[in-house]
C-alpha cells in the first residue's frame, strides 16, 4: 500500500494476483469502516461456525484484513511440531536470519540464496505473504562491509546489495525492512559503518535503491523500543515525516515489539496511530514477550493479557497491517541467549503446546476456539452504548479544565481502553493526566495509563486535561471508547 504522493511508479497494481487478492481484503475492511456499516462490519468479524479444532490464527486475522506472521528458520522445518504450527497458523513469513546480509552476501559479490529461497518457497507453498528482513543493518553484517571507509565504495556496496537481494525476490516480497535499527535509545543516530561513512542520508539512499530494485514492495523502516511514545519513537516519527515531505519512498514503519511481561507501553495504540496519520502502514514486526524462567503461572497469565493488549492496539488502528511473532516456540527463541534468566516469550512452549498467550492472542483476533462453545465474550466487537461518559468543563477566558469519567457499561471487563472525542472548533489540548492524551485535527484521543487500563464491567475511570479555547467551551457531542459510541450524560 504505497502512498500515492511518494510513489514513483504508475498507479496500476502490477502485483502478482496472490498479492492483489490479499490487498483487496484490507481495502474491503476499510471500505466497510468508511461506510460506517457498523452492523455489517461487526458481523464480518465474527467466526461463522464452531469447529472441533481451534481456528487458525491466519483465518481469524483475515476477517480483519490483517496478517499474523512468524519468523521462520528453515533449518527447524525438519521438526514436525515446528513445521505443523508454521504451516497451519500464519499468513505471513519472514526469515529470522536467512535474508540478512551475512547470510546472502558473505563475500563481496558472492551471493548465497539457499536458506533465503527456502523461506520464499515456504511462502509460495503455503500461500502466505513474504516479508523481507533486512537489507541494511549494522548487525549480522559481514566484516568486508564494516571495513569499507570510502563513501563511494560503501555506497556501491550498499546499492549493489539492495539491488541483488530485493531484485531476486521482486514481485514476491510484500514489504521489506529496508533499514533496521538506526536509532540509539536517546533518539540520536546509532553508530554504524553506514552512518559514519555515508552520513544521515544513507537511509534515503537505501530506500531509493530498494524502490528501484522492487517497485511493488512496500518499504519499511524497523526498530525496537519504539512501541511507546518516547525519544526513540519521536526520532523515527520525525524521520518518516521528513522523508515523506522530501518525496523519499517510505511506506511503513515496523515496531519490533520485543516486550517484557507486564510492560506493554500504555501509549502503544496512540503511537501506532500517529505514525499511521503520517500516511504509512504500521506493523508489530517481531513480537515476543519475555518473562523470568522458569515461568510461573502468574507470569504466563500476565503475558497472555499482554499479547491480547498488543493485538487490541493493532486492531484499533486501521493502518496496522498485522502482527508477526518472532519465532514459533519457546525452544527456538533468541531471548534466553541474549537475556539469561528470561525467556518463554512466544505462543507455544518448547514442546509445541499452546500457552495461555496463544489462547489470549487467538481470542483477541476473534478466532473460534473450537470447543463448540461461544467465542470468548471479550472478543465480541464493541457495540454502541457499551460505555457512558460524563464531561464537564471548568472554564476561564482562554482555557478550561476538562473532567471526564468513563463507565464501562458493556457487561465485560475492558483490558484497555481508548477514548476519542470530536472537540468543538477552537479547542486545543494543552496537556492531560491519567492517560496518554493527543489531538489530531479536532479529534482528541486518550489511551489508558498502565495502571488504569483494566476497567471491570460497571466500573468507571476518571481522567482530565487542560485545553485552550476561542470562546466555545462546550463538551463534545460524540465520544467513543474502543470504537463504540458512548452515552453522554
Ligand atoms: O549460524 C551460526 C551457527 O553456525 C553457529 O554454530 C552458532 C553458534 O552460536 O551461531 C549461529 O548463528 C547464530 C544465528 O542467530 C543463527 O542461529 C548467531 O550466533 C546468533 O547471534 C543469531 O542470532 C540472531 C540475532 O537476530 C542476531 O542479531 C537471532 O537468531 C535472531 O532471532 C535475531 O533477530 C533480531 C532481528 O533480526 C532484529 N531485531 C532483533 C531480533 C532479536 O535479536
Amino acid at each position: 500500500m504505497h502512498d500515492a504522493s511518494t510513489r514513483q511508479q504508475p498507479e496500476v497494481d502490477v502485483r502478482p494476483a496472490r498479492a492483489r487478492g490479499r490487498r483487496s481484503t484490507v481495502a474491503g475492511a476499510t471500505a466497510l469502516a468508511v461506510a460506517g456499516a457498523t452492523v455489517a462490519a461487526a458481523a464480518a468479524l465474527l467466526p461463522t461456525a464452531h469447529a472441533a479444532e481451534p481456528e487458525p490464527l491466519r483465518d481469524a486475522a483475515a476477517r480483519h484484513g490483517r496478517t499474523v506472521g512468524v519468523a521462520l528458520s528453515p533449518g527447524h522445518l525438519s521438526q514436525p511440531g515446528y513445521a505443523a504450527i508454521a504451516e497451519r497458523e500464519f499468513s505471513l513469513v519472514v526469515a529470522e536470519n536467512a535474508m540478512k546480509w551475512d547470510a546472502t552476501e558473505p563475500s563481496r559479490g558472492q551471493f548465497s540464496w539457499s536458506q533465503a529461497d527456502q523461506v520464499a518457497d515456504f511462502a509460495t507453498r503455503h500461500d502466505t505473504e513474504l516479508y523481507g528482513h533486512t537489507l541494511v543493518w549494522h548487525s549480522q553484517l559481514p566484516g568486508w562491509v564494516d571495513g569499507i571507509s570510502d563513501p563511494a565504495d560503501l555506497r556501491d556496496a550498499m546499492t549493489d546489495h539492495v539491488a541483488a537481494v530485493a531484485g531476486r525476490y521482486a514481485g514476491q516480497v510484500d514489504a521489506w525492512d529496508v533499514v533496521n535499527e538506526m536509532w540509539d535509545e536517546d533518539g540520536t543516530r546509532r553508530d554504524s559503518v553506514f552512518q559514519r561513512v555515508l552520513g544521515d542520508g544513507y537511509i534515503a539512499e537505501a530506500l531509493h535503491a530498494a524502490r528501484a530494485a522492487d517497485p511493488q514492495a512496500d518499504l519499511c523502516l524497523n526498530d525496537y523500543n519504539i512501541e511507546g511514545i518516547n525519544a526513540k519513537s519521536n526520532a523515527m516519527y520525525d524521520l518518516v515525516a521528513d522523508l515523506k515531505a522530501d518525496g523519499v519512498p517510505v511506506d511503513c514503519v515496523g515496531l519490533q515489539a520485543h516486550l517484557i511481561g507486564g510492560q506493554v507501553p500504555s501509549t502503544l495504540q496512540a503511537n501506532l496511530q500517529r505514525f499511521a496519520d503520517l500516511g504509512v502502514d504500521v506493523r508489530l514486526t517481531e513480537l515476543d514477550i519475555r518473562v523470568p524462567v522458569p515461568a510461573s503461572a502468574a507470569s504466563l497469565t500476565q503475558q497472555a493479557a499482554d499479547y491480547r493488549a498488543v493485538t487490541e492496539a493493532c486492531l484499533a488502528v486501521e493502518r496496522c497491517t498485522g502482527i508477526t511473532v518472532w519465532g514459533v516456540d519457546d525452544g527456538h527463541s533468541w531471548v534466553p541467549d541474549v537475556f539469561p534468566g528470561q525467556g518463554a516469550a512466544l505462543l507455544w512452549d518448547a514442546s509445541y503446546q499452546p500457552k495461555p498467550a496463544y489462547t489470549a492472542f487467538a481470542a483477541a483476533w476473534g478466532a473460534d476456539p473450537g470447543d463448540g462453545g461461544p467465542t470468548d465474550p471479550p472478543t465480541d466487537p464493541p457495540a454502541d452504548g457499551d460505555c457512558a461518559v460524563t464531561w464537564t468543563a471548568n472554564a476561564w477566558a482562554t482555557g478550561y479544565t476538562g473532567s471526564v469519567t468513563v463507565t464501562n457499561t458493556s457487561g465485560v471487563a475492558w483490558p484497555s481502553w481508548t477514548l476519542e472525542a470530536e472537540l468543538p472548533a477552537g479547542q486545543r489540548l494543552d496537556q492531560g493526566w491519567s492517560a496518554a492524551w493527543s489531538q489530531s485535527g479536532p479529534t482528541l484521543s486518550a489511551v489508558n495509563a498502565a495502571w488504569n487500563g483494566s476497567v471491570a464491567a460497571g466500573a468507571s475511570v476518571s481522567v482530565g486535561y487542560n485545553a485552550s479555547h476561542t470562546g466555545d467551551t462546550s463538551a463534545p457531542d460524540a465520544v467513543t471508547v474502543n470504537g463504540a459510541a458512548c452515552a453522554i450524560g
